[in-house]
C-alpha cells in the first residue's frame, strides 16, 4: 500500500513539531488493505501523538490539505502585506491592525507579521503546484485567485526595494549599502526563495554597493544565490557585492541599513554607534518590523518600514557630513 503522510515542519522547529503536532494527516485507499495500512501506521504515532489529533482520510483529502495548509499560510502573508501598503499611505499601522483583526478568535493572531514577502522553499512552491492542479482541473478563476498570492509575493519584495531607491533621492548608484540578512527567516541558514534575494537584485541592478551580514549564511551561497539571480559571473558579483563578518562593518560608512530577515541579533545592536559610523543622512528601512523606530528617530536615522508612514520630523539636523 502506498499512503499519504504530509509533514507540516517548519524550519527551526521542526523537532517540537514532529513531537508536538497540531494534526497528523494519514491518507490511503478506501479498500481494506488501504484502512490495514492507514491503521498500522497510525499506530506508531499513537506512542507519541493523542489519538485525537491523528486523522485518516482518503488519499486525495491528505495529498490535498497539505498544499492547502502552506497556500492558506501564504495568503494570510500576501494578506497582510496588502494591508501594509494602505497603512503607509493612510497612516494606520500594519502591526496595530494585525492584532486587532487577530484578536477575533476565528482569524487568530499567527502568520499575520507583514514582511518584505514570505520566502523558503515550499510556499511558492505548493501555491504554484495548487494553481498547477486547478488549471488541469479547468478551473481558471481558482488559478488566477491562487496567482495573485504570489503576485502580490513579488511586489511586495519590488515595493520595498523601490522604497530603498525612492527614499534615497532616487538613485543608489554608488551607494553604499548594508543589508541585515540574508536567510528566509530567523534561525535558519536557508536562502531558498529569500525576499534577501530578490531585494539585493533590485539594489545591484540600481548600482548600489551591498554590503551583507547574515549570522548563518555563508559567503559563498550568498555570491552563489546572486550571481544566479542576476546573471552576473560570480567575479563580476564581487565588485557589487561584499560579505561582512559583524554588522557594525556591514555598516559602516554606508548610506543605509536594511533589514531583511528578523534575526534578534538585529535588535540587540548599538544603533548609537553604528548611526554614528555611517554617512548623513543615514538611512534605515525595516522590513520586519522588529526595532523601535521612534527611538532609532531621535538618534538621527531617518526610518522607513513596512506598514507604516514614515515617522515625522525626519530630515532635521541631517545635512551631509
Ligand atoms: C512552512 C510551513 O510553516 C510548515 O508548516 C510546512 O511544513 C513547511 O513550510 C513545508 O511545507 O515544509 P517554513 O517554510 O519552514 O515552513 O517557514 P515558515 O515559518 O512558514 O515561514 C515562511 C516564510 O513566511 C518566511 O519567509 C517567513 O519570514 C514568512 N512569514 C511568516 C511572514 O512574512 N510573516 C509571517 O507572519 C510568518
Amino acid at each position: 500500500q502506498v499512503l499519504s503522510n504530509p509533514e507540516f515542519l517548519a524550519e527551526g522547529s521542526a523537532i517540537h513539531d514532529l513531537l508536538a503536532p497540531d494534526r497528523v494527516l494519514i491518507g490511503g485507499d478506501e479498500t481494506i488493505e488501504g484502512s490495514l495500512a492507514i491503521k498500522k501506521l497510525s499506530w506508531i504515532y499513537e506512542h507519541w501523538v493523542p489519538k485525537e489529533k491523528i486523522l485518516t482520510t482518503n488519499t486525495w483529502s491528505s495529498e490535498l490539505s497539505k498544499l492547502v495548509a502552506n497556500a492558506f499560510l501564504a495568503q494570510r502573508i500576501s494578506s497582510i502585506n496588502t494591508i501594509s501598503a494602505i497603512c503607509e499611505s493612510t497612516g494606520a499601522s500594519v502591526s496595530e491592525v494585525a492584532k486587532a483583526v487577530g484578536l477575533d478568535s476565528r482569524i487568530g493572531p499567527k502568520f499575520l507579521n507583514a514582511s518584505i514577502g514570505f520566502g523558503g522553499s515550499c510556499f511558492q512552491k505548493d501555491v504554484y503546484n495548487l494553481i498547477y492542479l486547478a488549471e488541469s482541473l479547468k478551473l481558471e478563476p481558482v488559478a488566477q485567485y491562487w496567482l495573485q498570492v504570489i503576485k502580490i509575493n513579488d511586489w511586495q519584495r519590488e515595493r520595498f526595494a523601490q522604497m530603498i531607491v525612492q527614499n534615497l533621492f532616487g538613485s543608489v548608484s554608488g551607494k553604499k549599502i548594508a543589508i541585515y540578512g540574508f536567510a528566509f527567516k530567523k534561525d535558519t541558514a536557508d536562502t531558498r526563495e529569500s525576499s534577501s534575494i530578490y531585494v539585493c537584485r533590485y539594489l545591484i541592478a540600481e548600482g548600489a554597493s551591498l554590503h551583507i551580514y547574515d549570522p548563518k549564511v555563508t559567503s559563498d551561497r550568498i555570491h552563489l544565490d546572486l550571481s544566479e539571480q542576476t546573471g552576473l559571473s560570480e567575479r563580476e558579483l564581487r565588485k557589487h557585492v561584499k560579505i561582512a563578518n559583524e554588522p557594525y562593518e556591514a555598516a559602516k560608512d554606508s548610506h543605509a541599513i536594511v533589514i531583511c530577515t528578523e534575526w534578534d541579533e538585529f535588535t540587540k545592536l548599538d544603533y548609537e554607534l553604528i548611526y554614528s559610523t555611517m554617512q548623513k543622512p543615514s538611512f534605515l528601512f525595516d522590513g520586519r518590523l522588529i526595532l523601535d523606530h521612534d527611538h532609532l528617530v531621535s538618534m538621527g536615522f531617518n526610518v522607513f518600514c513596512v506598514g507604516k508612514k514614515p515617522p515625522k520630523n525626519q530630515f532635521l539636523n541631517q545635512s551631509p557630513l
